[in-house]
């Protein structure tokens, strides 16, 4: 069970600071948005560098962007050492996730909340984690969508027959509130910006959806 504080939710002036602030965490999540995949601009490669410089736990970088098959390794090069991309915007998913492994990232592939896991069940065998997005991508701080759930149990499902150590993440609206029924439907990364970020002790934030999680396990 890992839990992966989004800094959409910190503070864009002091990211370094920010950083240390969930040094307890398993990885610091990068929402990288290009305003046209997604309706909002947040931060790039640059960006990405500096920070991979300065982190003190691994980048998982949430790529909310058009035309990933190009762009994507660039952020396993800039130091991600998770990079995800959008089946709805890749041309060749599989390629593409072939690509950020060989740059030496692990491969993550997001699902809009419209998109059926289904037809991309057999991308399982290129990819390291599958993100089960339970808002729309653009915002942080939106209502957690709990209809996401039997994606993410038939994610688990297609996980346990293919075997092997693939991860499932979800992102979007996860709080103390609703980690425990991700993590019972089978999601084992939990993303969570405004509950870390909006709380007084970020780091007490993540030990306890850890310790929620844990608690939790899929059944
Ligand atoms: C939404 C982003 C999320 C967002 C989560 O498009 O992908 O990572 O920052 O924020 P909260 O946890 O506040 O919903
Ligand atoms: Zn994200």
């Amino acid at each position: 069970m890992q839990i992966s504080p989004s800094i959409l939710a910190a503070d864009f002036a002091n990211l370094e600071r920010e950083l240390a602030r969930i040094g307890n965490a398993d990885w610091a999540h990068v929402d990288v948005m290009d305003g046209h995949f997604v309706p909002n601009l947040t931060i790039g490669l640059p960006v990405v560098e500096a920070l991979a410089k300065v982190s003190l736990i691994p980048l998982d970088c949430h790529l909310m962007i058009d035309n990933p098959d190009r762009w994507a390794p660039q952020y396993a090069e800039a130091g991600g050492r998770s990079v995800t991309f959008h089946v709805e915007a890749a041309a060749d998913p599989k390629a593409l996730a072939r690509n950020l492994r060989a740059a030496g990232a692990r491969a993550g592939v997001a699902l809009k909340p419209g998109t059926p896991f289904t037809p991309y069940a057999d991308l399982l065998a290129e990819v390291d984690m599958v993100l089960v997005m339970t808002v729309e991508p653009g915002f942080g701080g939106q209502s957690f969508m709990a209809d996401q759930m039997p994606k993410v149990r038939e994610v688990r499902e297609a996980v346990s027959r293919q075997g092997g150590e693939i991860w499932i993440q979800v992102d979007g609206g996860v709080s103390a509130t609703t980690i425990e029924q991700c993590a019972e439907a089978g999601a084992d990364v939990f993303v969570a910006g405004s509950a870390v970020y909006g709380a007084q002790d970020a780091a007490a934030a993540v030990d306890e959806l850890r310790d929620l999680a844990r608690q939790h396990p899929a059944h």
